[in-house]
């Protein structure tokens, strides 16, 4: 291992005790399970801990300043879709949204009487998926999961051939985290309005790469989530587009609007706020930085390593994703081997990457469950370095052979 920890010394290390202490390597690939938070946005949450501190609802000073930073934190998110401020709806989560969006508006369905249709992409998250599958369940919904191609593609005629006359929703994400699929989602909006229907999509993976305003989206609800965009976690938006009427999950004190109770978390709110801005300049600075780096990774991976195939679309794919399946390769071991070199990646969503065999996505785009079980993700961030590609370049070949060479089905 001596030659890595050469070119290992220009790679970042952690100043903090870690479980495999303070001077250990860490190269974090895995930005589409998290991002750290941005120092700004640290600089910006802190004041409002520990000394504006006050309730948005008070009268009085510390009221008014917290309700004025709530404010100026929808208008910065509001900036970042392109819509009014009065659209922008906080929540505690991009899951929160999600369900929000789709039970919201069929609930609003349901009590006119009607029995609504939901339309999803059959890659959606599970906070999207669970929610659907939820109001089949318990309200009697029926729900229509539209397939993908290979590359995890949806085609908008599919969906167009799936409406049906009391099809309420369609909600089908821009960017899919586990393979990186870019969908055509304008295309998606259009067909739904052709047909007077709401479009829901869930944005979180594609907002700290892609535009992600309303014209580009043509969304009437739209979900993003804090921490994926160099924000803290635990605070999300929920977009409604002017005049959609939906039902609030939670009642109680009729914050936002009376669309989500609850006194509004403002330090992660200016959080949020502050981070939805700053990412429109580094999306500005550091794309093709991370596009390069990607595709440099990329292409050593396929050239460097037989028995590897790139999952998700080759050129419609996020700038920052690169995900693989190996022939012969248990994921959760690989997953292990690269952390004990320091290399933090995925495999899947994070939440049930220890459920891979599982990943319904993988599993949509038809692949077997043989290469399932060797499905890698990298994902860099705006801070990933040249160095640190290397060194995963360097490493990951011979952590591929080693585990083959101990593997059963190895010949
Ligand atoms: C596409 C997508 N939607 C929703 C979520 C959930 O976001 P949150 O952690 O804010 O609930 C995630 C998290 O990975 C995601 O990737």
């Amino acid at each position: 291992m001596g030659r890595h920890l050469v070119a290992a010394i220009r790679l970042r290390h952690c100043d903090w005790p870690t479980t495999r202490g303070y001077y250990m390597i860490h190269v974090y690939l895995d930005d589409s399970a998290t991002t750290k938070v941005n120092s700004s946005v640290v600089d910006e949450i802190l004041p409002f801990l520990t000394q504006k501190y006050g309730n948005p609802s008070s009268q009085h000073e510390f009221g008014h300043i917290a309700s004025q930073a709530l404010t100026k934190a929808r208008e910065q998110v509001s900036r970042f879709l392109g819509c009014t401020p009065w659209e922008i709806v906080f929540t505690s989560s991009a899951t929160e949204s999600d369900n929000m969006a789709i039970k919201g508006l069929v609930w609003e369905r349901l009590a006119k009487g009607q029995s609504p249709h939901i339309i999803m992409s059959a890659i959606e998250h599970q906070a999207v998926t669970e929610t659907c599958y939820n109001l089949r369940e318990y309200f009697g919904c029926s729900v229509t999961r539209i397939p993908v191609d290979g590359y995890g593609m949806v085609d908008p005629d599919s969906v167009r051939r799936a409406i049906r006359p009391e099809t309420a929703i369609i909600s089908c994400l821009y960017a899919n985290g586990e393979v990186g699929t870019i969908q055509p989602i304008l295309e998606i909006a259009n067909i739904a309005h052709e047909y007077g229907i709401t479009f829901h999509t869930d944005a979180v993976q594609a907002a700290p790469w892609l535009v992600c305003n309303l014209e580009n989206t043509g969304a009437d609800l739209l979900s993003l989530s804090g921490h994926k965009v160099y924000g803290p976690k635990g605070v999300g938006v929920l977009f409604i587009r002017k005049g959609l009427r939906i039902i609030p999950l939670i009642n109680g004190g009729s914050q936002e609007f009376g669309l989500r109770s609850g006194t509004e978390n403002v330090p992660l709110i200016v959080g949020l706020g502050v981070a939805t801005e700053l990412i429109q300049r580094q999306r500005e600075l550091g794309l093709n930085h991370v596009l390069t780096l990607r595709d440099k990774l990329i292409k050593s991976v396929l050239g460097k390593i037989e028995g590897v195939q790139l999952t998700g679309h080759p050129t419609q794919r996020l700038p920052n994703h690169a995900s693989f399946v190996f022939e012969n390769v248990d994921a959760m071991l690989l997953l292990d081997e690269l952390s004990e070199r320091g290399i933090m990646a995925s495999s899947g969503a994070a939440c049930s990457s220890r459920d891979i065999q599982k990943s319904h996505v993988l599993v949509a785009m038809g692949l077997p469950a043989t290469l399932i079980e060797g499905s890698l993700r990298l994902t860099l961030g705006y801070e990933t370095t040249e160095d640190e590609i290397d060194y995963v370049i360097e490493l990951l070949p011979e952590i591929i052979s080693d585990i083959r060479r101990h593997s059963p089905n190895f010949n």
